[in-house]
């Protein structure tokens, strides 16, 4: 897959007047902006209507300009970008005098990662420099996993859309950090925390109160409008029928089909298997969330690594959705 040359030099012009061109990533697409005019990343901040403490990614070509960015590479990150650059790992280090506040939100730090997506390398290439960029959605909301999905959230305020079809993970990137000679894994991804421990020997899994800021680690993040609660995984039939009694809609996220249909149920089966469940996931969540329900309940995921990215994003995702809102059984 690879962008028209028309549509790449757009973006690459855009890039250079200090506009934002949305992106896709092989995680989820990406609002880029260049990573060395504040001004521009400023305007990130303002499309989102995100808090602008907030640090976003630097995207890079390839590790080589990892030097250019973070001043300190300790080896354990050397050899994490080794084995899963390009791809869907980002690592948190020191950064480099230079690296502007926008970027960093003002910590001493930087995230930085070289995506696999052939869009956004052919962009990164083209463009020779760094582009920080967060997903491509409004703030505290579902990330984007497609075209059409990032102008539904950001309209015209993105000068260029790359269209890269459907992103194939579909979830965003590990976060890894280092402070104090320790590893430790800040959002989970595709790459486990069993494959990151298997190559370091070790990894403390979770933030501490010393580890940068993550907004994705705030509660109201990745959420859809609707209400959404995690239910037990065998009760999610009996849950459902009792909240639609009356005729009220209920939207219900699982991984295999109902026991029984009810009219006013909208079922979405997306599978036992967690890469295709995550892939779908933030599709399936805006689909339910149009469904006009009163509710999305999810049916729990099950335990072990292969889901815990998938189960990561949905604790935060019931937290943000309606947090607030009681979900009454019908009388
Ligand atoms: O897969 C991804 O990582 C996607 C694609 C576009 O690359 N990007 C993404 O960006 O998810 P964003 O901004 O939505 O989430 C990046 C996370 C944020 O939670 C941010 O706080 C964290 O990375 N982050 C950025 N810089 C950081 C830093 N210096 N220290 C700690 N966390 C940082
Ligand atoms: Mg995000």
């Amino acid at each position: 897959m690879r962008a028209a040359p028309e549509d790449l030099q757009a973006a690459v012009r855009a890039l250079r007047a200090g506009e934002l061109v949305a992106f896709p990533t092989e995680t989820v697409y990406g609002l880029g902006a260049d990573a060395r005019n504040p001004a521009a990343v400023r305007r990130i901040f303002t499309v989102k209507g995100r808090p602008a403490r907030h640090p976003v990614i630097v995207h890079l070509s390839d590790a080589s300009q990892l030097a250019e960015w973070a001043r300190e590479i300790p080896s354990a990150a050397q050899r994490l970008a080794e084995q899963f650059w390009p791809g869907p790992l980002t690592l948190v280090l020191p950064r480099s005098a230079g690296v502007d506040d926008s970027i960093t939100g003002g910590q001493d730090t930087v995230a930085l990662r070289v995506p696999a997506h052939p869009i956004a390398q052919q962009l990164l290439t083209a463009f020779g420099g760094g582009i920080a960029a967060p997903s491509a959605n409004r703030y505290g909301r579902l990330s984007s996993t497609c075209a059409e999905h990032v102008r539904e959230e950001l309209g015209d305020a993105v000068k260029v859309v790359l269209d890269g079809g459907e992103c194939p993970i579909g979830l965003e990137s590990t976060i890894v950090a280092f402070s104090n000679g320790g590893v430790r894994l800040l959002r989970p991804g595709r790459i486990t925390a069993g494959q990151i421990g298997a190559l370091l020997g070790e990894l403390v899994v979770g933030a501490d109160e010393s580890s940068p800021r993550v907004p994705g680690s705030t509660a109201a993040h990745y959420a859809p409008s609707t209400p959404l609660r995690i239910v037990p995984a065998g009760q999610i039939d009996a849950r459902s029928e009792t909240l639609s009694q009356g005729g009220r809609r209920v939207a219900v996220l699982a991984w295999r089909a109902p026991l029984s249909a009810h009219p006013a149920v909208t079922w979405i089966n997306a599978g036992p298997r967690a890469q295709q469940y995550g892939h779908d996931l933030y599709a399936h969540l805006r689909l339910l969330d149009k469904a006009g329900c009163a509710c999305i309940l999810v049916q729990d995921v099950p335990d072990g690594e292969a889901w815990a990215a998938v189960r990561d994003r949905l604790r935060r995702a019931a937290a943000g959705a309606g947090a607030g809102a009681s979900i009454t059984e019908a009388p």
